[in-house]
């Protein structure tokens, strides 16, 4: 059985809103000292290709990581989500390929839990996958896939049902926020729940630095396309004329605050046409376009006490590397 009444937005994201709004945030982020992008628009369709490539390339990590979990400890999670048995709504916040979550929901359909597992992703591209492939490979499975932004489709995901809530935020996407707007999101996620409610957060944890360098420099040069491929997606839906030989992938990682920030540098003086706007880059000038921060288990512990939650469950991959959380609404 294909789910095919909930696929409001995939072709929206083309909509004139959409590119209105890409391009209000790509020129807020070029005119800006120093220039940065934001990182959500790595992921039209080539974008989404480059992904899947990282995270299959040997330096990647944090996949195999939390995909050991999900597979060496699926019946421990299922449990702990399960809780007291009463039905509930799985909310997936960037579902991706779904490919951690599979092994969760396959177990939770054999132990006849009930619930209905909504993914959330900004990519329409993304949902439209989910929804084709997923209630065939799952038989039994309830799936509502919601495409846009978190907060706004957590609302919508509100309007559904009045079902407890399990909230998972895999695959360390609270790295890609800096450390003050992590603890914004996890006060702002615990406003939209109520008692009863969990999450279920992965996180990637601080270790040694060459090895999380690597996963974001890897020698196949995935990494390098992956953020190059978002000057392209400018060129194509805002007809800008970036010269993508011109800038340089530079990674980089500070053990000291566990920021992985990775920015494109301008080889030289040039000026790039977009929306009606020049803008204007020295040589040797950065544009900022994505962090990737590490954690100890000890802080988010602490953001989760900060923001409202209990710390209950800590799962982990059999190196240390990857932390996957239950926080409760307390
Ligand atoms: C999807 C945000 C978790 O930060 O590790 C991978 C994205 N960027 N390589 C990460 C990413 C470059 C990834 N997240």
């Amino acid at each position: 059985m294909k789910n095919t009444d909930n696929t409001p937005t995939e072709t929206a994201i083309m909509e004139p809103d959409y590119t209105q709004q890409f391009c209000d945030d790509v020129i807020a982020g070029l005119t800006a000292t120093p220039k940065y992008l934001q990182a959500k628009y790595f992921y039209d369709a080539a974008g989404d290709e480059l992904f899947q490539k990282i995270m299959g390339s040997p330096e990647y990590y944090p996949t195999n990581c939390e995909l050991e979990i999900f597979t060496q400890q699926t019946t421990s999670l299922a449990e702990a989500i399960i809780a007291d048995g009463s039905p509930f709504d799985l909310i997936e916040l960037g579902a991706g390929d779904a490919m951690k979550s599979t092994h969760l929901l396959r177990c939770l359909l054999q132990k006849q839990a009930a619930f209905t597992y909504v993914p959330i992703d900004i990519s329409g591209h993304v949902i439209g996958y989910l929804n084709d492939t997923l209630p065939d490979a799952l038989p039994g499975l309830k799936l509502t896939g919601l495409t846009g932004e978190y907060f706004d489709m957590l609302k919508q995901a509100e309007k559904l049902s009045r079902r407890r809530k399990v909230v998972m935020f895999l695959g360390s996407n609270i790295g890609n926020m800096p450390v003050a707007d992590a603890e914004d999101f996890c006060q702002e996620l615990r406003q939209h729940l109520s008692a009863g409610d969990s999450v279920l957060i992965g996180v990637d944890l601080k270790k040694n630095p060459k090895a999380i360098l690597a996963a974001y420099n890897d020698a196949q040069g995935f990494t390098r396309d992956f953020n190059l491929n978002l000057l392209t997606r400018i060129n194509r839906e805002l007809e800008a004329n970036f010269d993508l030989g011109q800038f340089e992938h530079y990674p980089t990682y500070d053990p000291e605050t566990g920021s992985c920030k990775s920015y494109l540098i301008s080889l030289t003086d040039q000026e790039v046409h977009l929306c009606d706007t020049t803008i204007s880059f020295q040589k040797d000038e950065y544009i900022y376009m994505e962090i990737s921060q590490k954690y100890t288990v000890e802080q988010t512990d602490q953001m989760a006490i900060q923001a409202g939650f209990a710390p209950i469950n800590h799962f982990m991959d059999s190196k240390g590397w990857f932390l996957d959380a239950i926080w409760m609404v307390e």
